[in-house]
């Protein structure tokens, strides 16, 4: 009979093994190996408007909270500001002149919920957290998911748009063209990861989506696993760009898998833009970026196109980092 031992031996793996010592089973667990030189909190998102994001995450974080709270308070900041043409009520419409908002969130136990295709409601994120606590469901759209919206207290806000918007809309409407512009258009998504002071991980992302986009368009940014992922075991990723390329690749999910085999996170956000612009034929007229935050706290981004940046804040401040991009 052939015993384990003796088959170790025979197929010299038992050799291989005395050598070399025990091989790893896999990355999750030197990162836990790791865990005592975690740098926490960290909270990290999208873009310069990402700054102001931090701040309101960060007071959750510094007070010893929770990420997943940091998430949602942090995006709200972003969705409440009427300057802002990419994320909450302010943003440039759809087509035919209707501003309908994405959105998702992610914690530590897996547990997600998202809205898409929401409109007249100032906070998607809330929505879609609600939508994780107080339902058996993952993502709600249209008009049921303002309905769960209404009947759970949110206030229907009115159908204007807001001036800058409406400037801009009446502009587009001259041509009705649609292309995408890198970078100026509406990439401008905010997608947030965090990770608290117990070491728990989540992350939120919150858009307009694509200006003018066909009605009842959506992005990658309230599909969980396109525009963010979390694994309280591995790490957490977000993306901003064209959602389209990022649901191709199911572009978040891909980045905290490349974490579990070993890559840092910027260098498995370079994989996925990689992966990317090989599903993409058409990849040099899209902009997208990739932020990852790891178990042990380490950040990294890599965007397609040059002129992604984030924003990090952490016990040292809250600042702006440029990420390296695939176009130079
Ligand atoms: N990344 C946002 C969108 O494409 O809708």
């Amino acid at each position: 009979m052939t015993t384990r031992r003796n088959f170790l031996k025979k197929t010299g793996i038992l050799s291989a093994i005395t050598l070399v010592g025990i091989p790893k089973i896999s990355n999750a667990i030197s990162i836990e190996n790791n865990f005592a030189a975690v740098k926490k909190p960290v909270v990290l998102s999208t873009w310069a408007h990402g700054l102001a994001a931090n701040e309101g995450a960060w007071k959750i974080l510094s007070a010893n909270g929770k990420a997943l709270d940091a998430v949602e308070k942090g995006v709200m900041v972003t969705e409440a500001d009427i300057t802002n043409l990419s994320v909450g009520l302010s943003a440039l419409p759809d087509r035919d002149g209707i501003v309908t908002l994405d959105a998702s969130i992610m914690d530590e136990q897996g547990r997600c919920g998202g809205v898409a295709c929401l409109e007249r409601i100032k906070h998607p994120i809330a929505v879609a957290r609600l939508v994780m606590d107080k339902t058996p469901h993952v993502l709600l759209v249209g008009e049921g998911a303002q309905k769960f919206a209404l009947d759970n207290g949110f206030k229907l806000e009115p159908k204007t748009l807001s001036p800058e918007a409406e400037k801009n809309y009446k502009e587009w409407l001259k041509k009705s063209e649609y292309k995408p512009k890198i970078n100026i258009e509406n990439h401008d998504t905010i997608g947030m990861i965090a990770i608290d002071a117990n070491g728990d991980l989540s992350g939120s992302c919150t858009t307009s989506g694509l200006a003018y986009k066909m009605h009842g368009r959506v992005g990658d940014s309230p599909i969980i696993g396109a525009g963010m992922y979390v694994d309280n075991e591995v790490g957490a990723a977000c993306a901003t760009g064209l959602g389209e390329t990022v649901l191709r690749i199911c572009g978040s999910f891909l980045v905290v898998e490349l974490m579990r085999q070993g890559y840092s996170p910027e260098a498995a956000c370079k994989k996925a833009v990689e992966r990317l612009v090989k599903k993409n034929p058409d990849y040099k007229n899209a902009q997208v970026g990739f932020l990852a935050l790891n178990k042990k706290g380490e950040h990294g981004a890599y965007a397609l196109q040059k002129g992604f940046n984030y924003a990090i804040a952490d016990n040292s401040g809250n600042k702006l980092i440029d990420a390296a991009s695939y176009l130079k």
